[in-house]
């Protein structure tokens, strides 16, 4: 009795171990959620980002895409990303906003002079870091940005030449409150909404005019509906990769390291990606959709924005970011 009672312990301990030894190579699964069609540069970028981490974590750690708004709207990956029921989310940092308002800082029209100095800014990790590590008290972590370029206006049939033109555009913004006000100083009229419905909203009329990048031209097929594009060079917003903090957390050390060396090198494959998807969504909007393109002068529109400036000073939640990528610049 006592004899089977030790083997019976000898193949429970093997048991554990080989349990053990199996646990060790198991794979973590983790899920990446955002809002872009597939053939989107930022859909490529993520799908880089994927590859890089399970090569550089040998297969170790999966990161499963989910394209086309699969999982809910910006703000519902957002809230799903705090609670960690998504892992890792791509979204603008317009959407951020409403989560924390040092995201309103890449909402501010004209904010940065140039893309140049842009992307100094977002070279500078002192800047950064403490972008991306100012939510992890409400759940998640920024781990890098993807270019998203520079946002313009496009109507379905107004011609715009100055700010006037703006009054009473019914226009839609990112949920975003910064996005509302900008709308608002120039004139027009502000109609925030996800971006999966703008489609339709333009096609139906519930909205004259929406603003984005030239990808949203086709890769949206903004372009069928919308045929006027406006260089207002307004904003420059970049899309965000943001990561659940306490998924982050548990991962080992070595894993950190993957996803972050993973994050920085998808964003420097997306730089080049990027500028020639755009180059490629003008030709084709000009050339297949009958889309026209507009230099304007921009200056009414840097006037009118100028409270908002003086806002952004003034807000203690925004005045030392606003002036700290002000003196960087
Ligand atoms: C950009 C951005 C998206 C965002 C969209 C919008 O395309 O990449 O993340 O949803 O703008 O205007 O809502």
């Amino acid at each position: 009795m006592k004899k089977n009672y030790i083997w019976l312990l000898l193949l429970l301990l093997v048991t554990a171990g080989c349990q053990q030894a199996a646990g060790e190579e198991e794979t973590k699964e983790l899920t990446l959620a955002h809002n872009q069609p597939t053939d989107h540069p930022v859909h490529l970028s993520l799908t880089r980002f994927a590859e890089l981490v399970d090569e550089k974590s040998d297969g170790e750690l999966v990161i499963d895409v989910y394209p086309n708004g699969e999982l809910g709207s910006e703000r519902e990956v957002i809230e799903n990303t705090q609670f960690g029921t998504v892992d890792i989310a791509k979204v603008s940092a317009s959407a951020l906003e409403g989560f924390d308002p040092i995201y309103s800082i890449f909402s501010l029209p004209y904010m940065f002079e140039s893309q140049e100095s842009f992307k100094q800014i977002m070279a500078n990790e002192e800047i950064t870091d403490e972008i991306y590590l100012n939510t992890t008290d409400i759940g998640f972590r920024g781990l890098t940005y993807y270019d998203a370029g520079v946002r313009n206006m496009y109507t379905k049939d107004r011609i715009i030449e100055s700010a006037e033109d703006m009054a009473g555009l019914k226009t839609r913004v990112q949920p975003s409150r910064t996005s509302v006000q900008m709308i608002e100083a120039i004139g027009g009229t502000p109609t925030p909404m996800s971006y999966g419905e703008v489609y339709t909203a333009l096609q139906s009329g519930v909205i004259d005019a929406a603003e984005n990048n030239e990808t949203a031209l086709v890769n949206s097929s903004h372009g069928e509906v919308a045929k006027n594009y406006f260089f207002t060079e307004h904003a420059i917003v970049p899309d965000m990769l943001i990561m659940n903090d306490e998924m982050y957390s548990d991962l080992t050390e070595e894993e950190q390291q993957v996803i972050e060396e993973a994050a920085e090198e998808s964003t420097e494959y997306h730089e080049e990606l990027w500028a020639e998807m755009v180059e490629e969504s003008v030709t084709i909007a000009e050339e297949e959709m009958d889309v026209t393109f507009y230099d304007i002068d921009k200056q009414t529109f840097i006037d009118a924005v100028q409270p908002l400036h003086e806002q952004f000073q003034e807000n203690p939640d925004t005045a030392d970011i606003y002036s700290r990528i002000k003196e960087e610049s």
